[in-house]
């Protein structure tokens, strides 16, 4: 049975199928809800390639009892993801790739001030404060331990059948201050490419070096400079070289965790279509904000 709140997307509980009619959706499309339910009313192998950045652990609160990101253990956080996933895998044509933006924590104990665990971030305090900053029992973490979370869910994901290809470092240009004295501050990420099977579609001449060379795996990028409202967006470049390498004009570009819908955007503007999947009623209106502003100006482009 589906689900029953999906906007704008197309579905009415009159049709035949079980599944969403894909090819009758827009160019863009936001579907309203948890991705763990909106997946199903996909068909499979319909989507060339997946570009996202799930929440990271414990650190944002998207206001929402169905979000990820807010388990008591981060365990359970990489089970979820996993669990996510093979949906996305199920929906991914055979030479489909999923491009996975994670990023780390730490393991925090104690402290009540305005700076280390309970610091207020943006408008919303760390979920960890809601946990009374116990140190998670698990892995043998430690007050103040690195996670380590991008590997262990590229772990999960590579022993749940997924192969791993590439580890890509995005080195930002602007870095988060941290106000820390006994270790650097973090200023990466990472990106993970990972292919549904063992050939796979990467279109190489998609973006290369200046000089012409293979692409290499750091790339240097800073925040987009228009504010579009939401606290984790990644920039625009980031979606933009993930969707030329991974897919063609046409194809069908899928982000589950959509937030401002930044890889939408990035695919209409380069010719492919977007599923995009929002659980926060605000940023799917900002994601509807955003895909219409681009579909007028591609609109007026063409007409120009
Ligand atoms: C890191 S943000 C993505 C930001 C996005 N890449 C951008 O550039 O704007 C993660 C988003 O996932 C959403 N989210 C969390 N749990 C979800 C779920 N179960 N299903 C769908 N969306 C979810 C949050 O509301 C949040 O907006």
């Amino acid at each position: 049975m589906l689900p029953t709140d999906y906007r704008d997307c197309g579905y009415n509980d009159n049709m035949q199928s079980d599944f969403l009619a894909v090819e009758d959706l827009p160019e863009y499309s936001v579907l309203t809800g948890d991705s763990m339910r909106v997946l199903p009313s996909l068909p499979a192998e319909c989507i060339q390639s997946c570009i996202t950045s799930p929440p990271y652990w414990g650190l944002r609160d998207y206001a929402h009892p169905d979000q990820i990101g807010a388990e008591l253990s981060p365990a359970d956080y990489v089970n979820n993801l996993v669990a996510l996933f093979q949906e996305v895998r199920r929906v991914l044509r055979d030479d489909g790739t999923l491009w996975l933006n994670v990023g780390d924590g730490y393991a925090r104990n104690g402290g009540t001030g305005r700076h280390g665990p309970n610091a207020i971030v943006g408008n919303t305090k760390k979920l960890i404060q809601k946990r009374n900053c116990k140190v998670p029992d698990v892995w043998g973490l430690k007050d103040r331990d690195l996670m380590g979370l991008p590997w262990r869910v590229a772990f999960a994901l590579q022993e749940d059948g997924w192969y791993l290809r590439s580890r890509i470092t995005w080195v930002k240009k602007t870095p988060m201050p941290e106000s820390v004295s006994n270790r650097p501050t973090t200023s990466t990420e990472e990106i993970f490419l990972f292919a549904k099977n063992q050939k796979y579609f990467y279109d190489r001449d998609g973006f290369r070096e200046p000089t012409g060379a293979n692409l290499r795996n750091f790339w240097t990028l800073g925040p987009d400079s228009n504010s579009n409202g939401h606290p984790a967006a990644y920039p625009r470049e980031l979606a933009r070289r993930c969707i030329l390498l991974g897919s063609k004009a046409g194809d069908l570009i899928l982000d589950p965790f959509a937030g401002s819908g930044t890889t939408g955007i990035a695919a209409n503007e380069l010719g492919r279509r977007a599923i995009l999947i929002e659980l926060n009623e605000d940023y799917v209106r900002s994601c509807r904000t955003r895909g219409e502003k681009v579909q007028r100006d591609l609109y007026s482009r063409q007409t120009a």
